[in-house]
């Protein structure tokens, strides 16, 4: 009992110091990305070697066009799955602190929070217009699973699945940031986000320890199956098949390559080695949990 009340009492620590944090380093994309800059030509959408079809035989038989148009695409494939994605954590927050005490850091941590998705999604629709594409979106199927899911999801469920998406977006980003042949726009959205999602990914490892303090081995192996589950979806709903067609490529022959793509596969498993030690410690990297992660190249 003791031990409960400690922990809680760090998880309000936790969203006390990410607070102070947020006070002193929080941005406004609407004033921060210089929107009027004209896209210089030759800058990629996200680093070359995020693509999923670099170090395919297809890559090398692109042209350096091609090749420019196709990572605009996928980045605004990626940055539309981030909304698409962002739009149901935010309900998920806010579900999740209906009711509670708003005297508490970990309330308004959670408030800070879906404001700062909020505005990360204007950002990302601004993005994707000013690189003149049309947003991507999941396939209906998957749309209309990420509804109920939203709906229903809860505790550990919530959070897990929320830093899941945050880690994974994270980890193309911090190579975009830093992208000297990654268009302007792009490094500064991904900045902006890389510092704010650090937070969310702070906050959300403490709510699913706090959250699973009490769990069961029956509970944490469904949770672990439904959070690996919601991995598969984002993650497979990440690049969208039509960005192939918008480089002028046969979107068969290009989603076979991206799926055989033994490089983009180990940019992946090589980014997520920390999520995947925080699930391990947590009890969410059950058996079938692994085999859901692994074919998705997160393990
Ligand atoms: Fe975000
Ligand atoms: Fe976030």
């Amino acid at each position: 009992m003791s031990d409960t009340v400690t922990e809680t009492r760090s998880t309000e620590d936790v969203s006390r110091r990410l607070l102070e944090s947020a006070a002193k380093l929080s941005y406004d994309p609407a004033v921060e990305v210089d929107w009027d800059a004209p896209l210089a030509p030759g800058l990629h959408g996200l680093n070359p070697e995020w693509s999923t079809l670099y170090g395919t035989a297809l890559w090398d038989r692109m042209s350096e066009e091609q090749r420019v148009t196709l990572t605009r695409h996928e980045v605004a494939s990626i940055m539309s799955t981030g909304i698409w994605f962002e739009m149901i954590l935010q309900q998920m927050v806010l579900r999740e602190q209906y009711g509670k005490n708003p005297g508490t850091s970990e309330f308004q941590f959670a408030l800070t929070e879906v404001a700062d998705e909020c505005r990360h999604s204007i950002m990302f629709a601004r993005a994707c217009q000013k690189m003149g594409i049309a947003a991507y979106s999941p396939k209906r199927s998957v749309l209309e699973l990420g509804r109920l899911f939203k709906s229903l999801a809860v505790a550990e469920v919530a959070y897990a699945s929320i830093l899941v998406a945050e880690e994974v977006l994270d980890l193309m980003q911090r190579d975009a940031m830093r992208g000297e042949n990654v268009l302007p726009l792009v490094r500064t959205t991904s900045r902006i986000h890389v510092v704010e999602e650090s937070r969310h990914m702070r906050f959300a490892r403490a709510e699913v320890r706090d959250r699973l303090r009490d769990a069961g081995p029956a509970r944490r192996a469904t949770s672990a199956v439904s959070v690996a589950l919601v991995a598969y979806f984002i993650v497979t709903s990440m690049v969208n098949e039509d960005v192939y067609t918008a480089a002028g490529l046969d979107a068969r022959e290009a989603v076979k390559a991206a799926r055989g793509n033994e490089h983009h596969a180990a940019m992946m498993r090589s980014g997520a080695a920390n999520l995947v030690k925080f699930l391990g410690e947590v009890g969410l990297l059950t058996r079938p949990a692994m085999s859901v992660y692994r074919r998705i190249n997160l393990i």
